[in-house]
């Protein structure tokens, strides 16, 4: 059944499933009119949970043949102070998911490193995007896959946290006090730069949070999903019906 949008570009779907099919077809159009446009398509992995089941999607027969994986360059959303494979790894996730499925050259796939100096991770990691962008002010991802905390956090853009104020940097070494641990994330100028946006957000945990981010007052050092506002792009949020409960 096709989704309900609202004004807010949220498409409610009935469940996680068709949430996940829906990122998957976008992520397929998205590539080709990259490759066909421009000769390349550039996307930021989310880390968490939900996106798994896109990039389950993506690897399988359905959806593979569909993306000219030789012309994909993957990046990633963010990174946890972890080694690639540890179980809380983005990198691993995603790799076990769908890189290791899919004929992408594997210098196309531009892997966070968690472990060691987190500033020094993540200045090396920018370096890597300038290489890859050129000599951009922001870098142009054609897409960046997000997902949202149930504390409202996007990436690793937690809450009260100092890269909520990085207004140069493309990518920040970020202390999540709550976590007691360090993250590697792209910063939301750097996000802000994209074609295109997409929250993935499934599941009634997150419904209160959820309303607050899209309905409740702007408080994006509360809410820092509330940061992700493309500047020339397109954001959207695909959501399932236990997510969008308390939408109205
Ligand atoms: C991470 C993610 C993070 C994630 C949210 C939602 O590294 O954890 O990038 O921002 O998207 O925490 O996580 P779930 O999908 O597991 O609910």
């Amino acid at each position: 059944m096709s989704p309900t949008e609202d004004a807010h570009g949220v498409q409610v779907f009935d469940d996680a499933e068709s949430v996940a099919r829906a990122a998957a077809e976008t992520f397929v159009r998205l590539s080709l009119e990259a490759v066909e446009g421009r000769g390349a398509f550039s996307v930021a992995l989310s880390g968490g949970t939900t996106p798994r089941r896109v990039y389950e999607l993506l690897a399988s027969d359905e959806y593979r043949a569909r993306v000219r994986w030789p012309k994909a360059h993957v990046f990633f959303g963010d990174e946890r102070a972890v080694p690639p494979d540890h179980s809380d790894s983005n990198y691993r996730t995603a790799r076990e998911a769908l890189l290791s499925r899919v004929d992408i050259p594997a210098e196309n796939v531009h892997r966070i490193e968690g472990l060691g100096d987190a500033a020094a991770n993540a200045s090396d990691y920018e370096s890597v995007m300038r290489s890859f962008f050129g000599d951009a002010t922001w870098p142009r991802f054609d897409l960046v896959l997000l997902g949202m905390g149930d504390d409202g956090h996007t990436a690793s853009l937690f809450p009260e946290t100092s890269a909520l104020g990085e207004a140069r940097a493309w990518v920040a070494a970020n202390w999540v006090e709550k976590l007691g641990a360090w993250r590697i994330t792209l910063t939301a100028p750097a996000v802000n730069a994209a074609r295109r946006a997409v929250f993935l957000v499934t599941g009634a945990s997150k419904a209160e949070r959820l309303r607050e981010v899209l309905n409740g007052a702007r408080d994006p050092s509360r809410l820092p999903s509330q940061m992700i506002r493309p500047r020339d792009g397109l954001l959207e949020w695909y959501v399932d019906r236990a997510a969008a409960a308390k939408l109205g």
